[in-house]
């Protein structure tokens, strides 16, 4: 069995692989292959399966230059970088690596809600800076996050980690909105649904944490964001395209909103012009599962699910359409 292995990953799960006998071959390149490199590859090689990064877009295309190709496990939880429906159709599985980077990405999250509120990042820039000179009362003024609201769109597994964390550790109240209520999931992380223009209006803290599909690209836009607090700093860490950038650069420049932390990008990696100047705002290159520990997990996972497919078992996080 051949694999092919889009770009370097943890050892962790190169090494089940290799217990497997299978013959490994990783890009050597440390950069994101282009399509047209990769369809040569697939072609080439001919592989088994596929280890694929969310940065590989796998469309209908590149999967008909993949010949006998019978699953891509992409190292990601996100995975609309792939065409499922055509993959089903075409008989070829697709995984992701669910579980593993919730409490990682969530934690992350934290950070990005601490980053901006409290100013750390614009704060850390003045005094590597010199700018210092000494305690004074309205220095960097920044928020409390006791007692105010914390508005989680998108209540998944990462979701309800970082309500859990912002309730239990930081006495914020949770409210949430998403595609369906969930008052199982309300009862575990002590939240209550609300609608996305009652969260957008109430929250102090917006928080996103829905994947992106059809219905959430651009779910926030210049509207939505003019329904926030003047006050409101907005945090998202799950994919850029939900959010219209042009409209949150507007929006941060024109203090529509007191602020933003962000870890996506809608047209990544490129930055929408205007963004990296403005100080209101903390930008991060998509790192949020970006733990030694989890990196190291999210390898293992894909490499499990395509040792399943392999040995003709279905694959354990298999997505579908
Ligand atoms: C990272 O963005 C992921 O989807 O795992
Ligand atoms: C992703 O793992 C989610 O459900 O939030």
């Amino acid at each position: 069995m051949k694999i092919y292995i889009t770009r370097q990953i943890p050892e962790a799960g190169i090494k089940l692989l290799k217990d497997k006998g299978y013959e490994i071959v990783v890009n050597p390149q440390d950069k994101v292959l282009t399509k047209p490199e990769l369809i040569k590859i697939l072609k080439e090689g001919n592989y088994d399966a596929v280890l694929c990064l969310l940065t590989d877009k796998i469309d209908d295309e590149v999967m008909a230059a993949a010949g006998s190709t019978k699953i891509f496990a992409n190292y990601a939880v996100g995975y609309d970088n792939i065409d499922v429906p055509a993959a089903q159709k075409r008989g070829i599985a697709i995984s992701n690596t669910p579980g593993v980077l919730t409490e990682t990405v969530a934690e992350f999250a934290v950070g990005l809600i601490f980053a901006i509120t409290k100013r750390i990042v614009e704060a850390d820039k003045f005094t590597r800076q010199g700018k210092f000179v000494g305690w004074a009362p309205m220095m960097f003024l920044g928020s409390d996050l006791k007692d105010k609201t914390l508005g989680i769109i998108g209540l998944g597994r990462i979701g309800g980690e970082v309500a859990r964390r912002m309730h239990d550790g930081f006495d914020m109240k949770i409210i949430y909105s998403d595609a369906k209520r969930n008052e199982e999931l309300e009862k575990i992380y002590k939240v209550e649904y609300v609608d996305l223009p009652t969260l957008l209006k109430t929250s102090d803290v917006v928080s996103v944490h829905v994947p992106l599909l059809p219905t959430t690209r651009h779910l926030i836009g210049a509207k939505e964001l003019a329904m926030m607090k003047p006050t409101a700093c907005l945090v998202n860490s799950s994919r850029g395209p939900i959010i219209d950038e042009a409209a949150l650069v507007e929006a941060l420049r024109n203090k529509v909103i007191r602020g933003a932390a962000i870890d996506v990008y809608e047209k990544e990696p490129a930055l929408t012009p205007g963004m990296a100047d403005l100080d209101n705002i903390v930008i991060t290159p998509h790192i949020a599962s970006g733990s030694f520990e989890t990196r190291s997990k999210m390898a293992e996972i894909a490499a499990q699910n395509i040792i399943a497919v392999l040995e003709g078992q279905p694959a354990p996080n298999l997505v579908k359409a």
